[in-house]
């Protein structure tokens, strides 16, 4: 694993005509360049109840990734407002932006941003969710399949290491309109179908979360414990959803007794780790997704067509696009301390209260 700086500055809130939005503008004096235009990136993320990591990760390492670049830029949030969204990337369509960066709500409206974007002649990135049939110039995540199939090997050496036998296992999948989390069950479903064929596993209840709502993910663990009692292993699709049913298991005394996996190393789903609540999660260096998309703005906006090692096939419009793709790693209890390592949490946080001694027998020090 690669080491990086964490940006420690706090996310400024910028109340923003009236929309429920956030965001931060930045503009630094240099950064003009010979032929291109002076480099000015929008950036708009999706929310800050899905995951935390787009208000404490992605955020501080985009605005690490510009501000060493040197170039102007603008970071709204859409907090789950489709409509938000659109008018987000419109106001910052008509203060210039020469490149925009979206992560998309679901296709449709990013794929209406995306046409508006190239008639203006803007650049655009698809950061983190491909929008589908959007055409983005580029699009910069993780090997999402690679995500799921870390989820999927994760439980299942979780269930082994409990000596489960013949579990019944219920997976919560993230929201249908997100491709991510398409390719993450293709992923997970290509260790788990085997063994629910084979007869190693039953499969249980299956669902997906609308928006990947943290809340409703309860409610639907919820009424799958209760309709197949049976549960032994829960595959879920991300840490803030698998906070959620972790709450549910603890409700019926069942925590640490049923393995549950995640995504995203996000503190609370680290300290479930530590706790043995949870016993997997997905952690994604967020610091190189940010930079690679920094490193293809400023290209991008100077007027330079940058080439990338990786395309991805768009399933809707068959093209491909250019893609840089970083690897996922998965976290245990023995190697959270990598992710401590990585600079992605702080010892501080982390450790606080009573993860100190959880901490110390985890190996973090
Ligand atoms: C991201 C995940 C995130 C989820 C919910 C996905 O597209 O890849 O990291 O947990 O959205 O925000």
């Amino acid at each position: 694993m690669r080491k990086g700086i964490l940006a420690v500055a706090t996310a400024g809130v910028v109340a923003l005509g009236g929309l429920a939005a956030c965001g931060k503008s930045n503009s630094p004096s240099g950064g003009s360049s010979a032929g291109g235009k002076q480099p000015y990136i929008g950036v708009i993320l999706p929310d800050s109840k899905s995951s935390a990591r787009w208000e404490t990760a992605d955020r501080q390492y985009l605005e690490k990734a510009f501000k060493d670049a040197g170039v102007k830029y603008d970071i709204q949030n859409a907090q789950g407002d489709k409509n938000a969204f659109q008018t987000i990337a419109d106001q910052m369509l008509t203060k210039g932006v020469n490149v925009l960066v979206i992560v998309n709500l679901d296709s449709g409206t990013g794929k209406a941003v995306l046409a508006k974007a190239k008639a203006q002649g803007v650049a655009t990135i698809d950061y983190d969710r491909l929008t589908l049939d959007g055409a983005a110039d580029y699009y910069v995540s993780f090997d999402n399949v690679k995500v799921g199939e870390l989820q999927g090997k994760g439980l299942q050496k979780c269930l082994t290491d409990m000596n489960v036998s013949k579990p019944t296992v219920a997976e919560l999948n993230g929201s249908p309109t997100d491709n991510n989390a398409t390719l993450f069950a293709q992923g997970y479903n290509s260790v788990l179908d085997p063994l629910y064929s084979g007869g190693t596993y039953v499969k249980g209840p299956n669902q997906s979360v609308p928006d990947w709502d943290n809340a409703k993910a309860g409610t639907i663990f919820e009424q799958m414990l209760t309709s197949a009692p049976t549960i032994k292993g829960v595959l879920v699709a991300n840490d803030g959803m698998a906070n959620s049913v972790i709450s549910v298991l603890k409700k019926n005394s069942l925590n640490g007794k049923i393995p549950v996996t995640g995504q995203d190393a996000t503190l609370q789903g680290l300290q479930h780790i530590l706790d043995g609540d949870q016993c997997v999660t997905v952690y994604k260096a967020i610091k190189l997704e940010a930079k690679a998309t920094s490193d293809l703005a400023v290209a991008l906006a100077k007027g330079s067509n940058p080439s990338t090692s990786q395309t991805v096939k768009d399933p809707t419009s068959g093209k491909d696009v250019k893609a840089v793709l970083e690897t996922p790693v998965a976290i245990y209890k023995d190697n959270v301390k990598d992710v401590v390592a990585d600079k992605y949490v702080t010892k501080d946080e982390l450790c606080a209260g009573a993860y100190a001694a959880k901490c110390t027998a985890a190996g973090i020090s």
